[in-house]
């Protein structure tokens, strides 16, 4: 624990720009985890200091399977190396290993309203029509990751499309937090507000990929059918299978993006590939408009194997190794702890809690 007496504060109007992000690990990590947030993360790490996080106790808001916990674990670490990020730049750790999350997810649950979480559609979605038979954790999810964030104090959180009413959670969690501890904050000398807000960053060309068998889907490691997705450990053949099987319609592409408006699976296709090369739908479409798919098909295929597979080659490669991730998640937890404890140590001064 650290006295209160050495801790450097920032000023409040000076929050460091940080980053933060999570990814659950529940298998199947999916070519839409990987365009919508992964990659992403990757060239953050230039411009913030970045904290990426193995979600390991959202993992559990549904029933995981113990033996396939630690696997998944090691796969979401593998995927965020093997895709760019850093472990020396950035702190990459698993959740449960830093207590500091569930303690502030605790007070942040005394913080969020009930009419707040009602309104979490994703929690609708995820427990289906058997309410009464959902974890309360699955409830109570968006405010641990409102603590995920705010134990970092983070000002920027890149994700998917998905997350962005638990974002907005985040940062309401944040604004009351600020607002009904205004007097003690000032009085403790912290600032006028303790949290940031921390801004959502829903970018790049793919922040919602779409089910390859339904294009009013979103693409989701849950669904039963292996072929609504590409996963990041499919290997070569598979991602051909999984392309050339995907749901089209029966017209050609067409030349221009107004002509993808209704075709959902078109839109999905032409918006992976371009994700994927890095490039934009209107060039996409300007080589490929008025020709069919299975040509576009076989490019996109050839696309994605040339990007994903050294990505899952490596993968495979680091998990054959699992001493390293585990060191990698140690050392990551114990950067993580230093920082989380100290939010956590102000949080309780803040609310009169006695510290020993
Ligand atoms: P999770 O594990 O469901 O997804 C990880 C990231 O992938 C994005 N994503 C997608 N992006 C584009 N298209 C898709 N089809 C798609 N599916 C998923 C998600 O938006 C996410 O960015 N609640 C989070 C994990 C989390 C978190 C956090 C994120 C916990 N605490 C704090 C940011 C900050 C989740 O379930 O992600």
């Amino acid at each position: 624990m650290v006295p209160d007496t050495v801790v450097p504060f920032v000023p409040p109007t000076q929050f460091s720009p940080r980053v933060f992000s999570g990814v659950q690990p529940t298998g199947n990590l999916h070519i839409g985890n990987y365009l919508g947030a992964i990659k992403r993360f990757v060239p953050l790490q230039d411009s913030f200091e970045c904290i990426y996080c193995v979600v390991d106790l959202h993992a559990i808001t549904v029933w995981q399977n113990p033996n396939e916990l630690k696997h998944n674990i090691h796969e979401v670490t593998a995927a965020y190396l093997a895709s760019g990020i850093d472990p020396k730049r950035s702190i990459v750790f698993n959740q449960s290993q830093v207590s500091a999350h569930a303690e502030l997810a605790w007070i942040f649950n005394c913080v969020a309203r009930l009419g707040w979480l009602n309104r979490m559609t994703q929690f609708k979605e995820k427990a289906g029509k058997t309410q009464e038979n959902a974890s309360v954790g699955l409830y109570a999810y968006p405010a641990l990751m409102a603590a995920d964030i705010l134990a970092y104090r983070a000002t920027h959180v890149p994700v998917g499309e998905d997350q962005k009413q638990h974002l907005e959670l985040a940062r309401d969690i944040a604004q009351k937090f600020n607002t009904d501890f205004a007097d003690r904050i000032a009085e403790l000398d912290l600032g006028d507000s303790f949290f940031p807000l921390p801004d959502p960053l829903i970018q790049g060309p793919a922040p919602r990929v779409m089910s390859l068998r339904d294009g009013s889907k979103k693409m989701s490691k849950s669904d039963i059918s292996d072929y609504s997705r590409v996963n990041l450990t499919d290997d070569a053949d598979t991602i051909a299978t999984k392309i050339r099987k995907a749901k089209t319609d029966p017209d050609n592409l067409p030349s221009e993006a107004a002509g993808l408006n209704g075709r959902l699976e078109a839109l999905n296709l032409v918006t992976l590939f371009a994700a994927l090369e890095e490039t934009n739908i209107d060039a996409v479409l300007s080589t490929f408009g008025g020709g069919t798919f299975s040509v576009f098909k076989a490019a996109l295929v050839d696309v994605a194997v040339a990007k994903l597979a050294p990505i899952g080659t490596e993968m495979n490669r680091l998990m054959a190794a699992p001493d390293y991730i585990q060191d990698v998640l140690r050392d990551g937890s114990m950067r993580a702890r230093v920082i989380a404890d100290e939010t956590l140590n102000h949080v309780k001064d803040i609310l009169g809690f006695v510290r020993g």
